[in-house]
């Protein structure tokens, strides 16, 4: 697996990419000072599997096997938002409590999965209510049973852009292939349309780490404010969070979401803009792609 990507998978820095890959290798992994090694752990080997979420906090004892979700299937359709801050789903595989119970009363997956609710002209199908078709229970207590889900995750995301690893969801909803819902009738309270904030970079500590650019605007279009505010960056002013990329590597900061379910932090092009190191926040834009060494 490539280390490094560009931002913007051009023709053109396609044909260069094992020079890309090997000069992102030799420039970050050439740490002068302490010799401390950015390496975060490879992301699932199939992309069908990132971010995918086994809950079975009792369902293999009390009920019909592990339910698998997938975030592939439903940020197709959701913003991040609607579901952890609307619905109320932790950020964090199997603490939300999901029970069959909760989901028969509306809650958790039963704020969709109720039989009624339409989505594209369609009822939703029933979670773990008594009176669904006994087939239905499977298509999410699915953990090794083959053929009793209708969604395909290649034949799901073929029409879909890919990047760098698996589908590239900017590309996707910027060239409208995806359109994201992020609101649900008797669940999401009204709320004035939030005011985008403006982007910033975050400069690194290091001197030779080019400064980042963040888009304040983007991630408040899918995550809303409340979900990086202010459990994730307990902030009013800007550069009260001391960023580190250990701290990324560790789940916290960027990596609440990088690593898990927004693009893994293998691609460090994605965030990090190259460029020679001697000129290091001098570039007065993101670059696309590498210039050279
Ligand atoms: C349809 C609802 C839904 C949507 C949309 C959704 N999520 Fe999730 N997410 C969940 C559920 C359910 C869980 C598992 C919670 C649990 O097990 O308690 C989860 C878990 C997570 C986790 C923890 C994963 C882990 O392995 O620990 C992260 C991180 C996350 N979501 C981020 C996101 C991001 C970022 C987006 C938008 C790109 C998103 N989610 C969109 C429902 C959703
Ligand atoms: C915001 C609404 C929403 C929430 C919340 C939600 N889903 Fe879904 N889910 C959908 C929609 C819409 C579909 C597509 C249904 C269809 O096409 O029949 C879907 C499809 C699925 C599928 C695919 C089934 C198949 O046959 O391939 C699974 C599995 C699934 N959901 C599991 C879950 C689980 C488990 C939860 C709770 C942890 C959950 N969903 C929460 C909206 C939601
Ligand atoms: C939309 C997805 C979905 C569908 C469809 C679904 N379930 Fe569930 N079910 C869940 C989730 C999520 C849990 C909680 C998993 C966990 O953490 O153990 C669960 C848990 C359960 C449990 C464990 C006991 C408990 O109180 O939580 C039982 C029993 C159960 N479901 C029965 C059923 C039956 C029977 C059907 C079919 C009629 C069904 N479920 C269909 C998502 C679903
Ligand atoms: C999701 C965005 C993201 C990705 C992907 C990412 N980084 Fe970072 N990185 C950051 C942020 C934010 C900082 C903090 C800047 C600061 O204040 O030093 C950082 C800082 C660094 C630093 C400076 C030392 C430090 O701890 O501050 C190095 C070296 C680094 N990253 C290497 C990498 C490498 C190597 C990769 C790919 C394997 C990578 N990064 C991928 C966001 C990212
Ligand atoms: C993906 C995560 C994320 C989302 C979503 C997000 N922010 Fe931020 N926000 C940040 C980060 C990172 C900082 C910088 C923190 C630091 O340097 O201490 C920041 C800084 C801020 C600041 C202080 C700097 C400034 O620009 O004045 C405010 C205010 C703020 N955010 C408001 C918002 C609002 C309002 C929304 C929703 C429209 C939002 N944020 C959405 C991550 C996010
Ligand atoms: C709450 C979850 C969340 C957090 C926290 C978060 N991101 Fe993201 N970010 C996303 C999602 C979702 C996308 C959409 C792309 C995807 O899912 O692969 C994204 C996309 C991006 C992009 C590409 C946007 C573009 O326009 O090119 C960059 C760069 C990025 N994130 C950097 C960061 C950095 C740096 C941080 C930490 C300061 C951070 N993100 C924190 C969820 C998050």
């Amino acid at each position: 697996m490539p280390m490094c990507w560009t931002r913007r998978g051009t023709k053109r820095n396609e044909r260069r990419r094992p020079f890309l890959a090997l000069l992102c290798a030799v420039f970050f992994l050439t740490v002068p000072g302490p010799g401390q090694i950015y390496l975060p752990p490879p992301p699932a080997e199939q992309p069908s599997d990132y971010g995918k979420v086994i809950l079975n906090s009792h369902s293999s004892t009390a009920g019909p096997g592990p339910v698998v979700f997938d975030h592939w299937l439903h940020r197709a359709k959701f913003t991040c938002r609607l579901c952890h801050v609307d619905i109320g789903f932790a950020m964090q595989a199997n603490a939300t409590g999901v029970k069959a119970g909760t989901n028969r009363q509306g809650f958790h997956c039963g704020a969709c999965h109720d039989g009624k609710r339409l989505f594209e002209g369609r009822p939703i199908f029933a979670a773990c209510s008594d009176d669904s078709k006994g087939k239905e229970c499977d298509r999410c207590h699915s953990l090794g049973k083959w053929g009793v889900r209708k969604y395909n995750y290649d034949a799901f995301t073929a029409k879909l852009p890919k990047g760098f690893y698996g589908v590239d969801w900017m590309a996707a909803e910027n060239k409208r292939k995806i359109k994201l819902v992020d609101s649900l009738e008797g669940i999401s309270v009204k709320r004035v349309p939030i005011q985008a904030r403006e982007d910033f970079t975050i400069k690194a500590r290091l001197p030779w780490v080019h400064p980042i650019l963040f888009s304040h605007e983007q991630h408040s279009a899918w995550n809303g404010c409340e979900l990086c505010h202010p459990e994730i960056f307990p902030t009013a002013r800007k550069e009260t969070v001391q960023f580190s990329m250990f701290l990324n590597i560790e789940g916290r900061y960027c990596g609440a979401c990088h690593g898990k379910v927004a693009f893994p932090l293998n691609n460090c092009c994605a965030c990090h803009p190259l460029g020679p190191f001697w000129m290091a926040g001098k570039l007065g834009k993101t670059p696309d792609w590498v210039l050279f060494p």
